[in-house]
């Protein structure tokens, strides 16, 4: 008679292999997306009940759009600040702080998220791609200046030349920083290990750089609820909440 083998979780296999990835390494590369922080409360962007499904990207993410209605584009950057004043770091945040400590300068993290929580968390070396809530940047003088998250006026305006400011933020057509984005390419180029962590993988060029850390030899090591467009870029996919994938992979290391 044939006795179906019993498998062990079939998550085991997966962490065995991200750890060695990580033991082997001196250089690790994180990229996240808003998946990282779902479970601190914020919402991601293309779920079903994600944040684009209200909002029409056009009218609140695109400099097109705050031409139109700068009134509106601030009830929605006033109204993420709110949600995020709210939000904790969760234990995937902190399980990257322990690899910045175990990495040191060998540890980058890029983001793709607006909300500040991996600094909160505590990580010290973040790129951050998109921007952030916390800083506006006026229109007219260009001056870049942190905010916190306090409500902002309906229609603020710069202390210094009292031009229209608009949030510090990279919204649709338009260009990463230059500084940032080339860090974070020379960031890829040097790590040993990339994790790709909570991101769809659909917006350019952040997404370009998962093929990126292929390409150069990196292992890739995907975190996320399922598989995604970098996932066949991938040597690993820890399927499940990064909150909880995360910390059992350095509870192996
Ligand atoms: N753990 C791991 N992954 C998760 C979790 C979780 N708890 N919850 C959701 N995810 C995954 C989803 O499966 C999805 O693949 O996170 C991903 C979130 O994808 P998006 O909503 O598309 O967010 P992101 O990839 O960060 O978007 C990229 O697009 O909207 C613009 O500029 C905005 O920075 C944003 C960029």
């Amino acid at each position: 008679m044939h006795h179906p083998i019993e498998h062990d979780d079939p998550l085991e296999e997966p962490l065995d292999r991200a750890a060695n990835y990580l033991r082997d390494a001196q250089t690790l590369a994180v990229l996240t997306g808003a998946g990282i922080s779902a479970e601190s409360g914020i919402p991601t962007f293309r779920a079903s009940d994600g944040l684009w499904e209200n909002h029409p990207i056009e009218e609140v993410a695109t400099p097109e759009g705050f031409e139109r209605d700068p009134r509106l584009v601030w009830r929605f950057y006033n109204a993420r600040r709110a949600s995020v004043a709210q939000a904790q770091p969760n234990p995937g945040h902190r399980a990257l702080v322990a690899l910045e400590q175990r990495y040191q300068d060998g540890f980058t993290l890029i983001t793709q998220n607006v909300d500040g929580l991996h600094t909160l968390a505590g990580n010290r070396s973040v790129l951050e791609l998109h921007g952030s809530l916390r800083r506006t940047r006026c229109t007219v003088c260009g001056d870049i200046a942190d905010r916190g998250l306090e409500p902002l006026d309906e229609l603020p305006h710069c202390p210094k030349c009292s031009g229209l400011l608009r949030p510090d933020i990279v919204w649709f057509h338009e260009m990463l920083p230059q500084d940032v984005w080339l860090s974070a390419v020379e960031a890829v180029y040097r790590c040993q290990v990339f994790f790709v962590i909570g991101t769809s993988a659909v917006v350019c060029p952040a997404a370009g750089l998962v093929p990126l850390a292929r390409r150069n030899g990196a292992r890739v090591v995907e975190f996320n609820l399922t598989r995604t467009e970098a996932s066949r870029y991938c040597d690993v996919g820890l399927y499940g909440p990064a909150g909880e994938m995360l910390p059992k992979l350095l509870s192996r290391l």
